[in-house]
């Protein structure tokens, strides 16, 4: 039977990125060596680092004046990398859920955190809209797309200080304007590469910002005067990412994929909003076109585990909801085809004819 990957990430990836993985296991680049066997220093693999630094550049208009680089550790590291660089008095953060919250946490070991909005109110099921950014803190800190929650931020805010991003759940999903932010970053395990690699974006002008000496790993300058390569960086999900991102060239670019994903939501949504059996948990503005969320309606909650078992019986695989949230949760990634959002909806479909005959 079919599968329709919904999982919130690691997740699906295109099939092309899959395909040329599994012949570099083999044959990396004509090398006669496995791409897991490579070093990473070699002209080849360096060529592929340059390709995707130089792919995400052309797909996200990334101006002259930001460099890119690649790090493990995933993006709960940099929760501590970029205060540590960053903040010397106090940052203003946004508090959208359990990503933020756990950012917020480690960078109270640097400094005093400032929390000028929140959504915990109504189990981060918005973004705040009104808050005011303090001139005198060192940065303002956002999630731009709530994973847990489905809640995403529909453009790119202003801020008078500089604006650091997490965007691991909705980086290359819709056009952004890098020139708004000062880091832009994010584990790489959803749109782009499987788990492993971090990207970084981040504004020239930050790299003399850094508050306070530090170990050579943390600092900011080591992985961009190095260009990725202080250490052994993560060399297997770079590749797939440098070939994911090739993928996102071939549709069109982040355009085209933008238009693609806000045709998927809507399908989605569409269905959720009426058909009697669900009902969805984020506010209507700030639905994200990534990770859609949804439950039971009202006076149906004990239908849950039931649909869920007829969800997976018709290949449905990741659509339990996360336990803080419950219910049922579709990510829709770039690589995640129509066709899987489709079989999603008309499976909710039999499933409301079945339950109303
Ligand atoms: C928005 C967001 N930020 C951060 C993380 C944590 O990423 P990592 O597991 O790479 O540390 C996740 C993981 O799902 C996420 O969705």
């Amino acid at each position: 039977m079919k599968k329709h990957n919904f999982s919130a990430g690691p997740s699906v990836l295109p099939e092309e990125a899959l395909e040329a993985a599994a012949k570099a296991i083999f044959d990396f680049n004509g090398t006669g060596i496995s791409l897991l066997s490579i070093s990473h220093r070699t002209k080849e693999f360096e060529a592929v680092v340059a390709s995707a630094q130089s792919l995400i550049r052309e797909l996200l208009h990334v101006p002259e004046n930001y460099h890119i680089y690649f790090v493990g550790g995933g993006a709960s590291t940099q929760f501590f990398h970029l205060p540590a660089n960053f903040l010397g008095g106090k940052a203003a953060y946004i508090n959208t859920g359990v990503w933020t919250k756990k950012a917020i946490k480690e960078a109270k070991h640097y400094g005093e955190v400032d929390v000028i909005a929140s959504s915990e109110d109504k189990n981060f099921n918005y973004i705040p809209k009104n808050y005011t950014i303090p001139e005198d803190a060192d940065y303002l800190y956002i999630c731009s797309n709530n994973t847990i929650y489905g809640t995403e931020y529909k453009c790119d805010i202003d801020s008078p200080i500089p604006l650091i991003a997490d965007m691991s759940s909705n980086i290359m999903s819709r056009p952004i304007d890098v020139s708004k932010y000062a880091v832009i970053y994010g584990g790489a395990q959803k749109n782009l590469a499987p788990a492993g690699v971090t990207f970084v974006i981040i504004r020239d002008d930050m790299l003399q910002r850094v508050v306070r000496p530090l170990p050579s790993m943390v600092d900011v300058n080591t992985h961009v005067t190095n260009n990725s390569m202080f250490n052994t960086p993560p060399v297997f999900p770079i590749f797939v990412m440098n070939e994911t991102l090739k993928w996102i060239k071939a549709q069109g670019g982040v355009e085209a994929l933008y238009k693609r994903n806000v045709e998927k939501a809507e399908l989605l949504y569409n269905e959720i909003d009426r058909n009697s059996l669900f009902r969805p948990t984020a506010a209507k503005e700030d639905r994200s076109l990534m990770n859609i969320c949804f439950v039971m309606s009202e006076g149906n909650e004990d239908l849950a585990a039931e649909f869920l078992e007829f969800a997976t019986a018709r290949g449905m695989v990741g659509v339990k909801g996360h336990r803080l949230v419950g219910g049922f949760r579709a990510s829709c990634y770039n690589a995640c085809p129509r066709e899987s959002v489709e079989a999603l909806v008309a499976c909710m479909q039999e499933f409301e004819e079945m339950k109303l005959k």
